[in-house]
């Protein structure tokens, strides 16, 4: 039998192949796979960075697989599920899908707050979002509008006057940074200290190095919590710390759980959907050229673009046992819901593999489903729709620069760099 940390320290296979390494007992050995380069973990260049996840798909590829590799704090294995239903009920069904800190970072270091809301199921769930929820309507997040353009607009004036530029690590990594700082009130002068501990948690996959970001992220929050609570103001931030859920004042594991799941949601998601966004735009000129004669198609087309790139494959824990696909899974076992592949399910979408803006009812899972799709949902579409429109209305046609990479990691890594001309 294979050691699972020499696996682990190579390159991922291009291939879903078999291992044999150690797995609970009642793991079928014959589901243990290596599946990294379909969780993103091995970059290509291909113009559609997601294509080779259709063989996930084929005959000879199980609906129901093991997973052996730690994933963020989870160091026990899970199962994987490739098929839009599969991952429909994982989303849907929390009485046997629990949402039980899957990202709760903060366990490397023994702290025991749990992320709010995203480790909580039921009426504590429900009372949080309806804590939240006044900060991420559609009306709160029309209010922030203008901002955010002028905000665009001023980072776009930059790369027009150098006349090219890295898109992916100067606009994408930055702008949405720029417009969460703006919400939660904190100073622009720890953007670059925020951005590099953020990497080193969500990017770097070095346990050691997660864990101090980790301990930076907390300690600081906690700083800014104690100052929010001394001095209120009309921040996000401060709503927070000095609000009431239900009628009483948070606790300081609630106050430290929503402030650091904010920080974690909001900092990266919408950048890695950037990159990867215009990564196909510089690539696909007749696309770009089709946005540009008919603005009103954008919209559609930031649904396709979530759809074609997920990001973020949702980990929940079996609150009972249960059998899928004939496979025997057990009560506190992992499950993932491979959205790299759900999302090209064609019993749930016509022609997957298309990009087309004018796809109707396109259900994809990039923000998740059920009762914990995404609160920053309306908050992630302006900001990606602003940005498309500034950039079509001022940019003129671009194009990756010569001799750039074009590599993506096709997951929450993502496009580090971008280099565009026109
Ligand atoms: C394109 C950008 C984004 C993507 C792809 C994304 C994706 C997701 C996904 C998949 C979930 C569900 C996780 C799960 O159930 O396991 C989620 C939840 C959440 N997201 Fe986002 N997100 C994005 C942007 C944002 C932003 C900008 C914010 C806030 C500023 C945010 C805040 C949240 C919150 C608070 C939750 C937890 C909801 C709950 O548990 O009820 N997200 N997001």
């Amino acid at each position: 039998m294979a050691e699972l940390a020499d696996i682990m320290l190579s390159q991922p296979p291009e291939e879903p192949v078999r291992i044999d390494v150690p797995a609970p007992d009642h793991v079928p050995r014959d589901l243990i796979y290596d599946l990294r380069a379909y969780q993103g973990q091995l970059p290509n260049s291909c113009p559609e960075p997601y294509a080779h996840t259709e063989r996930l798909r084929a005959a000879d590829i199980p609906p129901v697989m093991w997973s052996p590799f730690p994933a963020t704090w989870i160091t026990s294995g899970y199962w994987v599920l490739t098929q839009y239903k599969d991952c429909a009920k994982v989303y849907q069904d929390s009485a046997t899908y629990g949402s039980h800190g899957q990202a709760d970072f903060q366990k490397l270091l023994g702290e025991t707050f749990k992320c709010i809301p995203l480790s909580f199921d039921g009426a504590e769930h429900m009372s949080y979002r309806r804590f939240l929820n006044p900060w991420f309507t559609v009306k709160a997040v029309a209010e922030m509008d203008a901002d955010i353009r002028a905000l665009c607009d001023e980072m776009i004036d930059t790369f027009l006057a150098q006349g090219s530029g890295d898109f992916a690590y100067d606009f994408a990594r930055v702008f949405p940074v720029k417009v969460f700082f703006n919400l939660m009130g904190f100073p622009h002068a720890v953007l670059e200290e925020f951005l590099a501990w953020e990497y080193d948690i969500l990017h770097s996959r070095d346990f050691a190095k997660m864990g101090a970001a980790v301990a930076a992220v907390l300690a600081w929050l906690r700083d800014f919590i104690a100052q929010k609570e001394l001095q209120p103001d009309d921040s996000l931030s401060s709503k927070i710390v000095n609000g009431q859920i239900d009628g009483r004042p948070l606790t300081a594991d609630e106050k430290i759980g929503t402030m650091f799941f904010l920080w974690l949601g909001g900092l990266d998601t919408v950048a890695s959907t950037l990159g990867q966004m215009f990564r196909r735009l510089a690539l696909d000129h007749a696309l770009q050229q089709r946005l540009r004669d008919n603005p009103a198609l954008i919209p559609g087309a930031i649904e396709e673009f979530l759809r074609v790139q997920p990001l973020v494959f949702s980990f929940r824990q079996l609150k009972k046992d249960q059998t899928l696909h004939g496979v025997a899974m057990k009560e506190g076992d992992w499950v993932q819901a491979l959205t790299s592949v759900a999302n090209f399910d064609p019993g749930a979408f016509q022609c997957p593999r298309d990009f087309d803006p004018e796809r109707k009812a396109n259900r994809h899972f990039t923000l998740a489903s059920g009762a914990h799709l995404c609160m920053g949902a309306h908050l992630a579409r302006q900001e990606m729709k602003i940005a498309l429109e500034h950039w079509l209305a001022r940019v003129p046609m671009f194009s990756i620069a010569e001799g750039d990479k074009q590599e993506v990691l096709p997951g929450l890594l993502s496009v580090s760099h971008l280099q565009l001309t026109w």
